[in-house]
């Protein structure tokens, strides 16, 4: 049997990762695990993220996964070298791809991010941004209603449009020309966002560039010929996953099943 691309994230978000890697590498099996019983990441402390993550690798390690991809920022702003020294499987995080493509599109050298306060605090994106390329300025915004919104099924409502009006005007005035939507949710609510910042500015979507990234790092062959399998776990309310994440990968998920994540699984780091 081959080996499976593992993904977690701290709920349904992480399907936009999912569907960018599906869309890339169709003939990969992928397992997906949602924290829908611990969700949201985003408001809580390092240590939490960081214990949440180790125990989400830890759940897909046992599949003999092939890697590991970390489609939830606020995991890879905080967990990543954790969970690097600690697996021997290639870890991808959503940080580095999304600094990179960032770097390579700005002309003005001006990148604005947004994304969970934790990813925000975590300063992880300015920091890869800045090992790039030390000339350029980044400015950050948290957008802590955009999840829940999101989850609502609220992303064309009029109220959230005006509340990203108001988190995305303080970017805007520092005329950044390259926006990195820098959480899984936010790419449900791009055609809002392009509609506020307009065409000057590109936007930068994580899920595409870590898809962008595992195609080029790791030896997986594009053009099997069988179509892999996905498999879904949740820890929580599998109907609700469903039901949203349906909408986000454009099809029905099928093969799901609810775990129940031990608290003991959390050794020593
Ligand atoms: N998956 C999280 C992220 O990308 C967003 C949801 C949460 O706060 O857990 O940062």
């Amino acid at each position: 049997m081959k080996r499976a691309i593992g993904i977690f994230d701290s709920g349904v978000g992480g399907l936009t990762v999912f569907k960018s890697i599906r869309e890339k590498l169709p003939a990969e099996h992928i397992i997906y695990f949602g924290d829908t019983a611990r969700v949201p990441y985003g408001p809580k402390s390092k240590d939490t993220v960081i214990k949440y993550s180790i125990q989400n690798a830890l759940f897909l390690m046992q599949y003999n996964i092939k890697c590991l991809v970390v489609a939830c920022n606020t995991s890879s702003s905080v967990a990543l070298p954790v969970l690097a020294n600690r697996f021997d499987v290639p870890i991808i995080g959503v940080i580095r791809p999304g600094a990179e493509k960032a770097v390579s599109i700005t002309k003005n050298k001006k990148i604005g991010i947004i994304g969970t306060e934790r990813t925000i605090r975590s300063r992880a994106y300015a920091h890869e941004i800045k090992e790039i390329d030390a000339n350029c300025q980044v400015f950050s915004k948290a957008c802590p209603l955009f999840v829940p919104l999101v989850e609502e099924s609220w992303a064309n409502r009029p109220e959230t449009k005006s509340i990203a009006k108001d988190y995305l005007q303080v970017l805007l005035k520092k005329d950044i020309d390259t926006l990195i939507l820098g959480c899984t949710h936010y790419p449900i609510l791009k055609p809002i966002i392009e509609d506020i910042v307009g065409k000057k500015v590109k936007i930068i979507d994580s899920a595409q560039a870590v898809a962008d990234m595992i195609t080029q790092e790791i030896a997986i062959s594009k053009n099997g010929k069988l179509k892999g399998k996905n498999k879904f776990f949740v820890s929580d309310n599998i109907k609700k996953f469903v039901t949203i994440g349906r909408n986000i990968i454009n099809c029905e998920i099928e093969d799901i099943s609810l775990v129940s994540l031990v608290e003991t699984w959390y050794p020593n780091r």
